[in-house]
């Protein structure tokens, strides 16, 4: 079965000759991108769709969210804005609530979230557990986190639960914890950060998930300076996140490495932090990423084009660059490439915009844009 789209103002391939093209149309067969180029050369299918000049991009690689949790932290969000600083305790909250609800709870909420997800354009997403905190928790979380995508990922180290010590946590999670949870996880992350855990720490649990057949990723420098990006870089994960604070040290390793620093700017608008400064990883030659990290302490959100908005207004990336860190990029640092870009042979995962251009993501911030959201070559 081929399925001609036609009628697009402007598609966005990344395609290495031509990554943006006018008046362009794009052929799908099956679940793959099959031919893209210039409208008048498209070949005969079996169906096809006049887009009536609307921009094609592909559909956003969100590598970061922790989707599955019960309860939500409102309360929260309203003394931060009345003043409060945002801290990594608050994570408990939603342990707490989460280890009270039912699978089929938890089921029904992530679902409705992923739902949301694409409706905004999200077609890849990654899901880590976290908010479990127990080998049957953990397990448990990543369980219902696999019945919507391929890309899990095992987080136990978040922080460290009431009534244990940092030590004797460290040997759950990287024991019988990360025994149970790496049957359902691809990836293994750790929070590496003043109130949850320090680079030595982080640096045992990823070993022992490398171990374990588990690929390393890491939350680091989000709320103070430290090492966690320097031991990314090292350990040549595939990803690091959220890179707020970052030393000219912690650049020159983001540079000379092959792990993608993801930005998460959800994060600094729910948390009045400054934003990361997007502007210089890129002029120093480093690969940036942009996700949502949509979780209920610092960053109920669950658009990437609210993500790209803030990246092209507040930390100086262009509309292009900043699409490109949604989607290609967010690919790469899930070490995918099938998806995230409009090549052909790769997985037709695409968005329509009611909008001539993709910059219209962030010139029109705030405003539903997204009209189709097609993922393996069927619209969902
Ligand atoms: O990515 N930083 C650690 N974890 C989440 C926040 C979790 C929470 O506050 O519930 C994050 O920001
Ligand atoms: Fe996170």
């Amino acid at each position: 079965m081929t399925t001609l789209l036609t009628g697009i103002a402007e598609l966005t391939t990344w395609d290495e000759e031509r990554p943006q093209l006018t008046d362009a149309a794009l052929v799908i067969d099956g679940e793959s991108i099959a031919w893209t180029g210039p409208a008048a050369d498209a070949p005969a299918c079996d169906e096809a769709f006049d887009l009536g000049g609307r921009a094609v991009i592909p559909g956003f690689v969100d590598s970061h969210s922790h989707l599955v949790f019960a309860g939500d932290r409102a309360a929260e969000f309203a003394a931060r804005m009345a003043g409060e600083s945002y801290a990594a305790g608050g994570i408990r909250t939603t342990v707490a609530a989460t280890r009270a609800a039912t699978d089929e709870e938890l089921r029904q909420r992530t679902a409705a979230l992923v739902a949301e997800m694409r409706r905004q354009g999200t077609t890849t997403v990654e899901i880590k557990s976290g908010y479990g905190l127990s080998v049957e928790d953990e397990a448990r979380l990543l369980r219902i986190a696999r019945e919507f995508t391929d890309e899990t990922t095992f987080l136990g180290a978040h922080v460290v639960p009431a009534g244990t010590t940092p030590e004797e946590y460290v040997e759950l999670v990287t024991g019988p914890m990360l025994a149970a949870a790496a049957p359902h996880a691809r990836w293994i992350d750790v929070f590496c950060e003043t109130g949850a855990f320090d680079a030595d720490q982080a640096r045992r649990v990823l070993e022992a998930g490398a171990a374990a057949g588990l690929r390393g990723r890491l939350h680091a420098n989000q709320l103070t300076y430290g090492e966690g990006v320097r031991l990314a870089c090292e350990l040549g994960l595939a990803a690091v996140d959220h890179c707020t604070f970052l030393s000219d040290a912690d650049v020159d390793a983001l540079r000379g490495s092959g792990t993608i620093a993801t930005l998460l700017p959800g994060v600094e608008f729910s948390t009045r932090h400054p934003y990361p400064d997007a502007r210089a990883l890129l002029d120093a030659g480093v690969r940036v990423a942009l996700a949502s990290d949509c979780n209920p302490g610092s960053s109920y959100t669950s658009s990437v084009p609210l993500c790209i908005a803030l990246a092209v207004r507040e930390m100086g990336m262009t509309p292009s660059e900043a699409l490109r860190a949604a989607t290609e990029t967010g690919a790469r640092a899930l070490g995918r490439a099938d998806v995230g870009a409009l090549r052909v042979g790769m997985r037709a995962d695409l968005v329509v915009l009611d909008a001539p251009s993709q910059l219209h993501l962030a010139y029109r911030p705030g405003v539903p844009l997204v009209a189709e959201t097609w993922i393996a070559g069927q619209r969902v």
